[in-house]
């Protein structure tokens, strides 16, 4: 007996630490990392110490004021992880009833089986383009569900979830008295359309983001929670167990990030748009691969037609250098998860290799 608990492991991250890179990494899914020398930092703009006991005042201010909520509604994070994994155990106790999508996330479930919570699941369709089915959400709601989980951007798919459709989710889950936490940290990615986020739908919704994957900020881990002032509080007494005085420097180069940030979503914009063409273009040449065009996000979820995806995606790796996000991670075998976030040059050949390990696989396939 190691005397170990080993019941929550979210397997996709050990294998995204440990297993995903490859020559080419289509398994990513946020903008290639912004080079530090063009953020206006100098060494002495950072200090070791000097923050505030619950949220250091000049981030919490741009926080609130980028989102347009009040102060008192913003709890400063390490990154999305950090701030689900805040807002979960802040929400849910052990046996509570959660109602989360599939696919999803998986650290989300293992957060949730962490705490000891009653998992139910609502699906995402592929014939559907995974975008949200208020009827499918719906009939699973119960009177007994506390908390309704979702991603919007949606993970794997990249699918929206437009602000019409997420207020009657808001209102489907109030009627049973349950809140809506909506993971937004793809959302940011929405360069070109305006967007607000599902927080300003009503007070039963919680949100959790952060700066890092459609900026390339993933390092400094500016994340946030929007929620209620009351429910606010309770967070950041669960943050109390995190940590007694926070990652002052990498506050610090939060609030510089978020004075800088149309030069950073510029940056991020300008990568994207020739990669989401590519991407596209592949898809639309390759039939083998049922999956919609892309039009948001940072990623593609295709389903393979015909044969085994699992046996593809270690082809893909093993002969041609290139890794993508196996299905099975998010509860989709015949699935894969393509990001095209990197370098162009990158996504570019990669896309090439995944054309030409297709070719290979129909070959050995027959
Ligand atoms: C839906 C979702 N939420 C949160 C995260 C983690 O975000 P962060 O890097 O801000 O901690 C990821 C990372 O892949 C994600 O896909």
């Amino acid at each position: 007996m190691s005397g170990l608990q080993q019941d929550a492991v979210s397997r996709y991250l050990a294998w995204a630490k440990l297993h995903s890179n490859a020559r080419f990494n289509l398994a990513v899914s946020g903008v290639l990392d912004y080079p530090l020398p063009e953020l206006p930092v100098r060494i002495d703009d950072l200090e070791i110490g000097g923050t505030g006991p619950y949220g250091y005042k000049p981030l919490t201010e741009r926080l609130a004021a980028k989102s347009g909520v009040p102060e008192e509604c913003v709890v400063s994070t390490l990154g999305t992880s950090m701030a689900n994994y805040i807002a979960l155990t802040a929400l849910v106790r052990r046996g509570d009833e959660v109602l989360v999508e599939r696919p999803t996330y998986d650290p989300l479930l293992t957060i949730l089986d962490h705490i000891g919570a009653k998992v139910n699941r609502f699906e995402r369709r592929a014939e559907k383009g995974f975008r949200l089915g208020l009827g499918e959400l719906e009939r699973n709601l119960t009177p007994e569900t506390r908390l309704v989980v979702l991603c919007n951007l949606h993970n794997p798919s990249s699918a929206f979830t437009d602000d019409n459709t997420m207020r009657q989710v808001g209102e489907m889950a109030a009627k049973v008295g349950a809140r809506v936490l909506v993971d937004e940290v793809y959302l940011e990615t929405l360069f070109d359309q305006p967007w607000r986020s599902a927080f300003h739908l009503g007070p039963n919704f919680v949100i959790t983001s952060s700066l890092t994957k459609a900026y390339g900020l993933s390092g400094i881990r500016c994340g946030w929670i929007l929620a209620q002032p009351e429910l606010v509080q309770r967070m950041w007494q669960v943050v109390d167990f995190t940590y007694g005085s926070p990652v002052h420097p990498a506050e610090l180069l939060g609030v510089i990030a978020l004075d800088n940030l149309n030069r950073v979503r510029d940056r991020a914009r300008a990568l994207l748009e020739p990669n989401r063409a590519l991407v596209n273009e592949f898809l639309s040449g390759h039939a083998e691969l049922d999956c919609e065009p892309s039009r948001f996000g940072t990623t593609v979820f295709p389903r393979l037609k015909t044969g085994s995806a699992d046996d593809f995606v270690a082809l893909l790796r093993e002969q041609f250098e290139t890794s993508v996000v196996p299905g099975d991670f998010f509860e989709r075998p015949q699935h894969f998860r393509i990001g095209f976030c990197g370098a162009t040059e990158t996504v570019r050949v990669g896309l090439e290799r995944l054309g030409a390990a297709l070719g290979a696989f129909r070959k050995l396939s027959r």
